[in-house]
């Protein structure tokens, strides 16, 4: 038994993450009476969902007409077809069912005229399938969308009863015998050492924009959950395709909010053009994410970006009413203030690309179930184990997700994972007794990162990771930087072994936590660049300039990465083509969603 002395819990369910998906299976596990534990690395509140800000999509048509189907349909599109049908079929459908529960607990959502939830266009989401205009499908609290969902998930999660655990560190999970157990925890302001034992374990960690330079999520998000999974042999799946949102605020990351656009700004170029108009001339600003991305990106390169080193955008909204902005867009224009000196009535904001989330993540079927595929059995179940939100993959987003498919994604499949459980947790059965061998090897871990004596300190090796990946898997990729990116990941992950952590204290130790971080950072990025050399097209996020087309005869299919310290195998699965209700039942027309040239 290790030196450390150990506190043990037992629930019937323990959720490790306290965002947006977190904190709805939480609730949704406590309201069917499981004890249920959520242990956060981070205050509920401060969960990076906080920062959510332009909305959350389902078709509940008070501002025009819309559908399912539609929602469906620009979903598949905007996955590059990459998406998993059935999960698809199950965010869109049960979107707006997710959207009225929210708005019932109690989320400020902003309102019409006539008092119904306010919705404003986004991305990507269209009516007629595609052939219609923009579709105003994204429900909105003014820009403060995930503050108000965090609060009102944590609020009721409260009034249920479930138990907080907050500033725990979750070191590694337990594994008895191929079934998840638990999880271990290190609690921050105490230094003490916690075991969690229960029937099931839901990963609700979030994703890992921290492996990049630039990023707009929050330092919190280090990928703990993949680090934890792939040191438990699980493969991450579609890690290649890496977000950028096409308006983070130049310098500092932050973001600004595709509802910016929504609301009717636009971009202009060093020419005072709004060049959008000749890449995509039906939808224009309002084209899928890593379409807009790609186009600044090609505009900055030709020599017509803004600004003193011609590097970046700018993104207008001087033309909308005051009254507007102040009443839509008070965040965003409190942040253009903060981060760019600039005030959006008089003045554009300065923007480029910046990395925002992650479609890929830890492999799990519609339900939140982590999948352990082997040869033969692709849609294997790990039992014990779920994972929900940005942390997993569903896979609804495929190669590229829609702007407000995220806060829809957390709170269906958050909702999902809980009703799931209702069905395979054994609630007579008893709670899983303490492993203590792996309870031994976690805290073996822990102990040597604690005591790391090397040559190199966790923020020197964080920083050189964070440029590799910047600079080599970037919105455009080619053989050449992806070859020299994942050459040069793995002799910084191989690195590892030589950090140096100065503090040795248990209680407040950023130094440890730090370095416990980028451990899981960094099969994340290394997983990410070696998938992403391996993958010889262009799809959604990943545009492949010596592979300019998609290629479904060889590449419409998920990749699999386990990763072993500074090694990474890779394998494929299928992509789910069929849609859970038949046509004839009342499901898609499956013509309506076949493959063809995606264009906006
Ligand atoms: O632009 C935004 O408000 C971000 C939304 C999202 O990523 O879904």
């Amino acid at each position: 038994m290790s030196a450390y002395p150990i506190q043990t819990h037992d629930y019937d369910v323990v959720v490790v993450g306290a965002g947006g998906a977190g904190l709805r299976a939480t609730l949704g596990m406590a309201e069917q009476g499981f004890r249920t534990a959520c242990v956060t690395k981070v205050f509920p509140t401060r969960s990076h969902t906080v920062a959510a800000q332009g909305g959350i999509a389902a078709s509940l048509s008070n501002m025009g007409p819309d559908s399912w189907q539609w929602h469906l349909y620009d979903t598949v599109k905007g996955s590059d077809w990459l998406g998993d049908t059935d999960a698809m079929e199950y965010l869109a459908r049960e979107a707006p069912k997710a959207v009225y529960e929210l708005e019932h607990y109690g989320v400020p959502f902003s309102r019409t005229e006539e008092g119904k939830i306010y919705q404003r266009p986004f991305g990507g989401h269209t009516t007629e399938y595609g052939e219609g205009p923009p579709v105003q499908r994204t429900c909105a609290a003014a820009d403060r969308t995930g503050h108000a969902i965090l609060h009102t998930l944590y609020g009721q999660s409260l009034k249920e009863k479930a138990e907080f655990f907050v500033e725990y560190f979750a070191l590694d999970l337990i594994v008895t015998d191929g079934v998840c157990t638990g999880v271990v925890c290190w609690k921050l302001d105490d230094g003490t050492i916690h075991v969690f034992n229960a029937k099931m374990v839901v990963l609700a960690t979030g994703g890992y924009g921290r492996a990049y330079f630039s990023a707009t999520s929050a330092h919190s998000c280090t990928g703990d959950g993949g680090g934890m999974v792939a040191r438990a042999g699980l493969p991450l799946q579609d890690m290649e395709f890496v977000q950028f949102h096409p308006t983070g605020i130049y310098g500092s990351g932050c973001l600004i909010t595709e509802g910016a656009r929504g609301e009717g700004g636009y971009l202009t170029n060093s020419e005072g053009e709004r060049f959008m108009e000749r890449y995509a001339p039906t939808y224009k600003d309002l084209a899928s994410r890593d379409v807009v991305s790609r186009c600044i990106t090609i505009e900055i390169r030709e020599g017509r970006g803004v600004g003193s080193n011609s590097d970046h955008m700018h993104l207008n909204l001087m033309h909308l009413p005051p009254e507007s902005l102040h009443e839509r867009l008070p965040g965003i224009s409190e942040s253009a203030k903060i981060f760019a000196g600039v005030d959006v009535t008089k003045q554009p904001i300065p923007i480029l690309p910046t990395v925002h989330y992650n479609m890929g993540g830890i492999p799990t079927n519609f339900w939140g179930e982590v999948l352990a595929p082997v040869q033969g059995e692709p849609d294997r179940i790990f039992p014990g184990l779920m994972a929900v939100g940005e942390a997993g993959c569903a896979s609804v987003h495929g190669a590229n997700r829609l702007g407000s498919n995220s806060l829809i994604d957390l709170v269906v499949f958050g909702r999902a994972a809980a009703i799931r459980a209702g069905e395979v947790v054994d609630r007579a059965a008893a709670i899983p007794a303490t492993n203590s061998a792996e309870v031994d090897r976690a805290l073996a871990r822990f102990d040597g990162l604690r005591h790391a004596n090397g040559g190199t300190p966790t923020a020197a090796l964080r920083l050189e990771m964070q440029k590799t990946m910047q600079s080599d898997a970037a919105v455009f990729r080619t053989d050449k930087t992806l070859a020299e990116g994942a050459q040069k990941m793995t002799a910084i992950a191989g690195r590892l072994g030589d950090l140096k952590v100065t503090d040795r204290s248990l209680i407040w130790n950023s130094d440890l936590m730090e370095t416990l971080e980028l451990t899981n950072l960094m099969p994340n990025a290394l997983a990410t660049i070696v998938a992403a050399e391996a993958r010889k097209e262009s799809r959604g996020a990943h545009a492949h300039e010596d592979y300019p087309d998609r290629d479904d005869a060889n590449w419409r299919k998920h990749s699999l990465a386990w990763v072993d310290g500074n090694e990474v195998k890779l394998a494929y699965r299928p992509v789910h083509l069929e849609p859970l209700t038949a046509f004839e039942d009342g499901g898609i027309d499956p013509k309506k969603i076949a493959p063809k040239a995606r264009v906006y």
